[in-house]
């Protein structure tokens, strides 16, 4: 059964659907089967991926449609069930059924066999759909910015996710968004937000204008800008999550046919560099511009900029 999961937070624009539409298109790279399910009527991923969908959301949850009319393609390894504003009817309906609050795992459940990982990008708001979105998960991924009005906010999440689930046992990570290094606050509340949640918090995703701009165009950001910051930084958070909801490591190269251009090539080659934990030889992957070596056995990650300088 392939993981679910979660990327939510109840403040808006702070990055959740940037972070799942680069997550998700670095784990497709990287040879995982992935679909995404946008549960906020903004239908901000079909934009973001350039994507025109047929059916959305709304026609699973509400009209019964069948699951496999609604899946749009969107990369090789990554489908999408796309939303829209129809979604904005479809919550009072969910809320009168008794099982209001399971809708969407119980709509997924037949699909978690068919892919590795399935992402859900949530509205900022506590709405029937978050809701379900959360109990769909096995994993909650939650984004943050480094301001104090967030870590205020990150509590107030928590205590929701222990009302909902009944404890935290989900929540995987926390990613610090828009992280502007040349502000001393920023640099203080990252501290912060570690002494507090431990290694719950992952590298930082840093403000890039790469970032917005290639939303804007329909791509991700290893399409569009592969050697920015913001890949680097999306590039480092596939790892650290495959590595934390084991994934595996990554796939060989996808098939030459794939209508895209090949982000992850050279994958599987041993290396002459030994494991500095077990001595072991050392596996390869490039994934959009980046050098991944890792050992099979300890499961030991580095990763490295292939090329070129970093916008
Ligand atoms: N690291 C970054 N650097 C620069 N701009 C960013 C970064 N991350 C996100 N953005 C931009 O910030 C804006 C908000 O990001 P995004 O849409 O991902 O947030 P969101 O939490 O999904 O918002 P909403 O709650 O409205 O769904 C967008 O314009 C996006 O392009
Ligand atoms: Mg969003």
């Amino acid at each position: 059964m392939g993981r679910v999961i979660a990327v939510t937070n109840l403040k808006g624009g702070i990055g959740k659907t940037t972070t799942v539409v680069n997550l998700s298109a670095g784990f497709a790279l990287r040879g995982s089967r992935v679909l995404l399910v946008d549960t906020d009527a903004q239908g901000n991923l079909s934009m973001a991926l350039g994507v025109q969908p047929r059916r959305t959301l709304y026609d699973v949850l509400v009209d019964g449609a069948k699951l496999s009319d609604c899946i749009s393609p969107a990369r090789p390894n990554l489908d999408l069930i796309a939303a829209d504003a129809s979604l904005l009817t479809a919550q009072p309906e969910i809320s009168r059924r008794p099982d209001w609050a399971r809708v969407l795992d119980k709509a997924l459940m037949p699909l978690r066999s068919h892919y590795d990982v399935i992402l859900i990008d949530s509205g900022g708001s506590l709405t029937v759909l978050n809701v379900n979105a959360i109990n769909a998960a096995t994993d909650i991924l939650v984004p943050t910015t480094v301001e104090p009005f967030a870590l205020k906010g990150l509590e107030v999440l928590i205590q929701q996710l222990k009302r909902i689930k009944g404890n935290t046992a989900a929540l995987r990570a926390i990613v610090p968004t828009l992280y502007d290094t040349r502000t001393r606050q920023s640099v203080e509340l990252l501290d912060t937000l570690r002494e507090r949640y431990g290694d719950l918090v992952l590298d930082p995703i840093r403000v890039n204008v790469r970032l917005s701009e290639c939303t804007a165009q329909g791509k991700t950001i290893y399409e569009f800008d592969p050697r920015s910051r913001g890949a680097l930084d999306y590039a480092r958070l596939v790892e650290q999550m495959s590595a934390r909801i084991q994934l595996g490591p990554a796939t060989p190269p996808l098939a030459p046919s794939t209508p895209t251009p090949p982000m992850v090539t050279g994958a599987g080659a041993v290396l002459n560099a030994t494991c500095p934990n077990c001595g072991r030889p050392l596996q390869r992957a490039n994934v959009a511009g980046y050098r991944i070596l890792y050992c099979d056995h300890c499961k030991y990650r580095r990763q490295e900029l292939a090329a070129g300088d970093r916008r």
